[in-house]
């Protein structure tokens, strides 16, 4: 059997393969709300055969989104068409994820498609906060500094995030601390110049992602998968680094966190990112090795044989694809066969399956 297609089983959860449709933005919902944009993107990669699904990152907070579009989980509300989606998915034999954020000094802006651009408070935006008063780009206004309380509604918000996701039968919760967001944003020294408890040295730089770590395991069911997304660098110099994220994900590990995601960038701008060929997995590849932790790689990964490689090769457990999900809903299928796997399709699809 191929190793993609060997299922893997965290606690009771099992995959039927280690391919993962990776979070994607859609910017389609209002006021947080999932709809039939996100029933038909999900629903079609659910049928297409991966092994588990994530929603895009669900904002914690109204303030936590990156646009006014996000799809959100700050109310009970949300959890109705939620649950339909996931049920849907579920019944077409894949584990559905999602994943938490907040995206601090990189929230309130447009759609990529309008721009990207900060939303001015008059324009529909709203004010950001960081963990230091430092903006993203020159062009921003600076975020507000999280004050005590400020962190502890952070907390308070991933916390009942969770609670909304288990209700809505989501089987995996991933927290996103990478790509220049709120978590990430407390982890790294080139934005996190605070002098409390949470700024300075690593101890204190992590401690905001642990304290949210263990806020979500209190509703997180303990027999469930949990994730961590992280960066693994900076790219820059003095910023966060591939050591500290082994270090990291030694204690994410002894939070009881299953698997650690491995990205990388996004923290600041104008960054050279040696971008390639499945150029992260070196990064999944250590943290699995240095803090024996179960790891994703992801990052231009696109061919059955580049993701079967990763595994066979023990760099990663799960191969998590983006941008191929979007051009090949139904790659899995399309994996199996050149990988001589039989596939079990939908049945509704049973006549287009090649013999
Ligand atoms: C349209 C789009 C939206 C994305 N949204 C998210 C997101 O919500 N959360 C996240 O962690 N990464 C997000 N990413 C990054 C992907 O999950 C993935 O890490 C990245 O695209 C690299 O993988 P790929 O080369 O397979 O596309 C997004 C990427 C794309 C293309």
């Amino acid at each position: 059997m191929s190793a993609l297609f060997t299922p893997y089983k965290i606690k009771e959860t099992e995959f039927k393969n280690r391919l993962v449709v990776s979070p994607m933005c859609m910017y389609s919902s209002e006021d947080g709300f999932a709809n039939n944009w996100h029933m038909v993107h999900l629903g079609s990669r659910a049928v297409g055969g991966a092994g588990l699904l994530f929603t895009e990152a669900i904002a914690v907070s109204p303030e936590g989104r990156i646009t006014p579009c996000d799809l959100g989980i700050w109310k009970d509300e949300h959890i109705v068409k939620l649950k339909e989606i996931v049920e849907f998915a579920t019944s077409q034999g894949v584990i559905m994820g999602t994943q938490l954020a907040h995206a601090g000094r990189k929230a309130s802006t447009s759609q990529p498609w309008k721009g990207g651009k900060l939303l001015d408070v008059n324009a529909g935006g709203w004010e950001t906060f960081a963990p230091s008063p430092v903006p993203f780009n020159d062009e921003n206004p600076l975020p507000k500094t999280l004050d005590p309380a400020g962190l502890k509604k952070v907390i308070k918000d991933f916390k009942a995030a969770a609670a909304r996701a288990r209700k809505a039968g989501f089987k995996v919760v991933e927290i996103h601390a990478a790509h220049g967001y709120l978590l990430h944003q407390f982890l790294s020294p080139l934005s996190n110049f605070r002098k409390d408890g949470y700024g300075g040295d690593f101890n204190n730089r992590i401690r905001l992602l642990l304290e949210v770590v263990e806020a979500v395991k209190e509703e997180w069911p303990e027999n469930l998968p949990l994730f961590v997304r992280i960066s693994a660098t900076d790219w820059a110099k003095g910023g966060w680094n591939a050591e500290e994220s082994v270090e990291l994900a030694k204690l994410l590990k002894e939070k009881g966190v299953d698997l650690i995601d491995c990205s990388s960038g996004g923290l600041i701008p104008k960054v050279k990112i040696p971008v390639s060929k499945a150029y992260q997995v070196p990064f999944a590849e250590k943290i699995k090795a240095e803090a024996a932790i179960a790891t994703g790689a992801v990052g231009l990964i696109t061919t059955a044989e580049e993701a079967e490689e990763i595994l066979n090769k023990k760099q990663a457990d799960l191969i998590f694809m983006a941008r191929e999900f979007l051009r090949e809903p139904y790659f899995p299928f399309k994996a199996a066969q050149l990988l001589g796997e039989d596939l079990s399709w939908p049945p509704q699809y049973e006549r287009a399956k090649p013999n």
